[in-house]
């Protein structure tokens, strides 16, 4: 699989999970997060698009609110966990630059201290 799908998908999954925690935990960080989600989601889907993206995008949503009733210490390490990966991936598959750049930037900023 390529690395532009995997990024298509991987970002609808985070827009979905991003978007499910907001419906329940209705803070600025969580409706920040999820708009920058969907930025990067839109961005790789100038180089692809799949039949995939809307079930992921809604299944993580059910899993972003059922992380969300979980509380404060799940819903940090479900989302620091996420965004580590989604840094790894970045820098292993892409040149840090750009749009890719500020992409990473903003997944920076996600985490929860
Ligand atoms: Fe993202
Ligand atoms: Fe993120």
């Amino acid at each position: 699989m390529d690395k532009h799908f995997l990024a298509l998908l991987g970002e609808a999954g985070a827009t979905g999970l991003a978007k499910g925690i907001y419906i329940i935990r209705k803070e600025e960080r969580f409706r920040i997060a999820y708009e920058n989600e969907l930025s990067h989601w839109e961005y790789f889907r100038k180089f692809k698009r799949s039949l995939l993206e809307k079930p992921v995008y809604y299944t993580l949503v059910v899993v972003g609110i059922l992380i969300g009733v979980m509380g404060m210490a799940v819903i940090r390490r479900v989302v620091n966990k996420v965004e580590s990966q989604a840094l790894d991936f970045y820098y292993k598959n892409f040149e840090i630059n750009g749009e890719i750049a500020k992409i990473v930037e903003d997944e920076k900023h996600h985490f929860i201290k």
